[in-house]
């Protein structure tokens, strides 16, 4: 069998037609900078997610750069974030000047752990930080436990930011992701669960200083007009066609969840009795972006993904390294009760092909190549 980790031709070949239509339009108009599909783009988004401003951007980490700005956090401060997740969330900080406070994660879901919050709190005061925000991260498409996280937040004069460039798309207690933190960010890297063909991503919030700011430093802090500045800024635009990419992927995007959503059921059907499936609680919804699992411990990690490689299944490993252990982040504090379930999982979880085209029969095949992986382990 020969089956992509991801599959974007299959959806180009859905929508191929829709998509070289918008394109053509704005390779008609030549507005390739802040083309009418940009706003449009965010018209359609603020629409979806029920947010009042959308603020789309160069990338999701562009997203999560203009939304710190737009909080106004300082140089010295301090954010929250766990460990397990990509660069890029606790890349941020330091970029800014401010310190990535690094916390632990649940067990079965991979989010940020709501009860070891106050142990990463008081080991950053510990260290004379001034704690600001929380940095929420939606990984592998599933929102983190956002009201058990705000509340924290409220009792400590805290804003949460949530990092939803895996979880966008998806609902938390009937709420859309997006809504449920001081301001989301997401991306729209290709691979992603709404991706366009190239780097871009989007910040969304119900603050209208979080969003002006946002907007001003997508440009170079511009103010009223192009050549005066109100603040420091980047390039960090969409570009247009990106934009006119997305608003043809946008029309899909609904059905693709639900068909990663019944993928996922099967792939739970299959392997559950086998291996640590992907847990998604009954009072959220995943957009299922990357399907992850937790192998037995008898499961050699690297052999398994030789043999399955060998039969044309691809995996990868998100993430075999977690942030706090990475050379650059290592002089940042963490959680003084240790951060060790990160450190396991890290060496544990595989992630094998999702997409909304998988078929049934190659979810058996994979599934059933698992399987046979796990059985010869535990004989061994
Ligand atoms: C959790 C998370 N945050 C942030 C980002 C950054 O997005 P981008 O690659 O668009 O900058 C990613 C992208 O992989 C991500 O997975």
């Amino acid at each position: 069998m020969n089956t992509p980790f991801i599959d974007l031709a299959s959806q180009q070949n859905r929508i191929r037609s829709k998509i070289e239509q918008n394109i053509e339009s704005v390779l008609n108009h030549g507005q390739y900078i802040m083309g009418p599909e940009v706003a449009e783009l965010e018209d359609v988004l603020s629409k979806y997610v029920g947010t009042q401003h959308v603020v789309t951007c160069g990338s999701g980490t562009d997203a999560l750069l203009l939304a710190l700005m737009g909080l106004k956090l300082k140089p010295g401060q301090g954010v929250i974030v766990p460990s397990f997740t990509f660069t890029a969330s606790a890349e941020v900080m330091p970029l800014l000047g401010a310190i990535p406070i690094f916390a632990e994660i649940d067990e079965e879901t991979y989010t940020l752990n709501p009860s070891r919050l106050p142990d990463a709190l008081h080991s950053a005061k510990e260290a004379h930080i001034e704690v600001v925000g929380i940095m929420a991260v939606g990984l592998f498409g599933q929102p983190a436990q956002m009201d058990e996280i705000n509340a924290f937040a409220q009792t400590n004069g805290l804003w949460v930011l949530d990092d939803a460039a895996q979880s966008f798309g998806t609902e938390y207690r009937g709420r859309k992701t997006g809504t449920v933190a001081n301001v989301t960010c997401t991306s729209f890297f290709p691979a992603k669960p709404l991706g366009c063909y190239g780097d871009g991503g989007a910040l969304f919030t119900d603050n209208d200083e979080i969003a002006q700011i946002a907007r001003s430093a997508r440009i170079h802090g511009q103010g009223v007009h192009k050549y005066q500045c109100d603040r420091l800024g980047m390039t960090a635009r969409l570009d247009t066609i990106q934009a006119a990419i997305l608003l043809a992927k946008l029309d899909i995007f609904e059905d693709e969840l639900k068909q990663r959503e019944s993928i996922a059921n099967y792939y739970h059907e299959l392997l559950s009795d086998w291996v640590q499936t992907p847990v998604c609680h009954s009072d959220m919804t995943s957009s299922w972006a990357i399907y992850t699992l937790n192998l037995p411990k008898s499961v050699d990690r690297k052999q398994m993904q030789e043999s399955l490689g060998k039969n044309g299944i691809p995996t990868a490993i998100y993430y075999p390294i977690p942030m706090h252990l990475q050379k650059p982040y290592e002089r940042f504090p963490r959680a003084k009760f240790g951060l060790e379930v990160s450190e396991r999982l890290a060496q544990t979880v595989l992630s094998i092909p999702m997409h909304p085209y998988l078929k049934k029969e190659a979810q058996q095949t994979i599934s059933n190549a698992i399987i046979d992986i796990i059985k010869t382990s535990d004989s061994n």
